[in-house]
C-alpha cells in the first residue's frame, strides 16, 4: 500500500505472521528515470522474504525496463499492479486503466515475464465498471501468458474503494483458472472476514490491506482464528506502544531521524484508533521532530487516566527502550546502485 507498506511496516507485519509481503506500487517511469523516491521503494530487508516488488505503468517500454530493474533487486517475485484506481495512474493506462485495453495488458504481462528471472504475479480488479466486467477472461488470458498467481480486488475501478467488495465474483475467477493460485482481496479486514472469504469463495489465499494499517496483530489474530476459532485478546497498551516505538525506530533507521519522525505521523491514527485520548496523544506526538521526544511522550502516556495531563518521563527512559528494540538487518546494496 502506497505510503504505508515500506520496509519498517512490512517487518512488523511479518513478525505478527504475514506470509507474503509486497512493496508499495512503484512507478515504472520513476524507476527508468532513476527518480529517488521510486528507486528507494525497491529496498527490502532480507528478513522480509518472501517479498514481492510491485510495479505499475502503461508505457510498454518503460514497464519492460522497470521489470529488469526490479528483477535485479532479487525479490522473490515481481507483481504487476493492474488495479490502482487513481485518476493520474489510470489516465496513462497504468493500474486499473489497462482494464480498458486487454491486448495491451497481455503484452505488458508477457514482457515483464520475459524480463524477469523469477515468478511474475498480477493484481487487478473485477473490471473497469459494471458494464465491462471481464475478470474471468482476464484471469484465463493472464494464466495463459504465464503468471504464477493472480490477486483480485473484488471491486471495479468505478467503485474505487466504495461499497462492498463483491466476493461472489471470486469463485467464478477460481473456476476460470486452471492451475495457478487465486488470492482474494477486498474487505478482509478482520479474522472472521478472512475466514468468511475462504469459506465463501474458495480462494487459495487472502490478501489483507487496510486491515493491517495500525493493526499488524491482524495476521496473528487471523492465524489463531483459522486454527482455533478464537480471536486472541487485543494487545495490551504496553505492547501497542512498544510496536509503535519500534515502528518509529525502524522508520528513523531507514529514512534518517527527521524524515522518519515526520513520516511516522501518518501512522498514529491507525495505531490509536478507538483509544481514549487518541487525538490528544497524536497531537502531542506531532509536536516533536526528534525520535527521543516522541518516545518520551509515547512511553509515558497512560490511556486509562481520567484526566489528560502532560505526560512526564518517569519509568522508562527512551535510551533504555532503544537498547531493547531489535535492530533491523542491513538493507541490501543501495537500490540506486542498480545498473
Ligand atoms: C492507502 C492505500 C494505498 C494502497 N496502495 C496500493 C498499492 O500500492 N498497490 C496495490 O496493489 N494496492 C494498493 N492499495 C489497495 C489495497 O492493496 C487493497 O487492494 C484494497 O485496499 C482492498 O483491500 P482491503 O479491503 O483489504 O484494504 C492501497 C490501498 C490503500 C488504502
Amino acid at each position: 500500500m502506497e505510503d504505508v507498506s515500506d520496509p519498517p511496516f512490512r517487518i512488523i507485519c511479518k513478525r505478527y505472521g504475514a506470509d507474503l509481503l509486497y512493496t508499495e506500487f512503484i512507478s515504472s517511469g520513476g524507476l527508468v528515470h532513476g527518480a529517488e523516491g521510486s528507486v528507494r521503494k525497491l529496498e527490502f530487508y532480507e528478513e522480509e522474504r518472501p517479498v514481492g516488488i510491485q510495479i505499475f505503468g502503461g508505457d510498454e517500454e518503460q514497464v519492460r525496463e522497470a521489470a529488469a530493474i526490479a528483477d535485479a533487486q532479487e525479490p522473490d517475485l515481481i507483481d504487476i499492479n493492474f488495479g490502482c484506481p487513481v485518476k493520474k495512474v489510470v489516465c496513462k493506462d497504468g493500474g486499473a486503466g489497462i482494464l480498458r485495453d486487454l491486448p495491451k495488458m497481455e503484452r505488458i504481462t508477457a514482457s515483464v515475464i520475459e524480463q524477469a528471472t523469477r515468478p511474475v504475479t498480477v493484481k487487478t480488479r473485477l473490471g473497469w465498471n459494471d458494464e465491462s466486467i471481464q475478470i474471468e477472461q482476464v484471469a484465463r488470458m493472464l494464466e495463459d501468458v504465464g503468471i504464477a498467481a493472480l490477486a483480485v480486488h473484488a471491486r471495479t475501478r468505478a467503485q474505487m474503494y466504495r461499497g462492498e467488495a463483491r466476493w461472489t465474483w471470486l469463485p467464478k475467477v477460481k473456476a476460470a483458472l486452471r492451475d495457478i493460485p487465486l488470492i482474494g482481496n477486498g474487505d478482509a479486514t478482520a479474522p472472521e472476514k478472512v475466514q468468511a472469504m475462504f469459506d465463501e469463495t474458495g480462494v487459495d489465499a487472502v490478501m489483507i490491506g487496510r486491515g493491517a494499517i495500525g493493526n499488524p496483530w491482524i495476521f496473528r489474530d487471523t492465524k489463531a482464528f483459522l486454527e482455533t476459532g478464537e480471536v486472541p485478546a487485543p494487545p495490551s497498551w504496553d505492547e501497542r506502544v512498544a510496536v509503535v516505538a519500534e515502528h518509529l525506530t525502524l522508520k528513523c533507521a531507514w529514512l534518517g531521524e527527521r524524515k522518519g519522525v515526520l513520516e511516522m505521523r501518518r501512522m498514529y491514527g491507525g495505531y490509536f484508533k478507538g483509544h481514549r485520548g487518541a487525538s490528544q496523544l497524536r497531537q502531542r506526538l506531532m509536536e516533536f521532530k526528534d525520535r527521543d521526544g516522541v518516545l518520551e511522550v509515547l512511553l509515558n502516556w497512560r490511556p486509562e487516566d481520567e484526566e489528560l495531563r502532560v505526560p512526564v518521563a518517569t519509568a522508562v527512559k527512551p535510551a533504555v527502550i532503544k537498547a531493547r528494540l531489535p535492530r533491523p538487518a542491513r538493507l541490501p546494496a543501495k537500490a540506486s546502485q542498480v545498473a
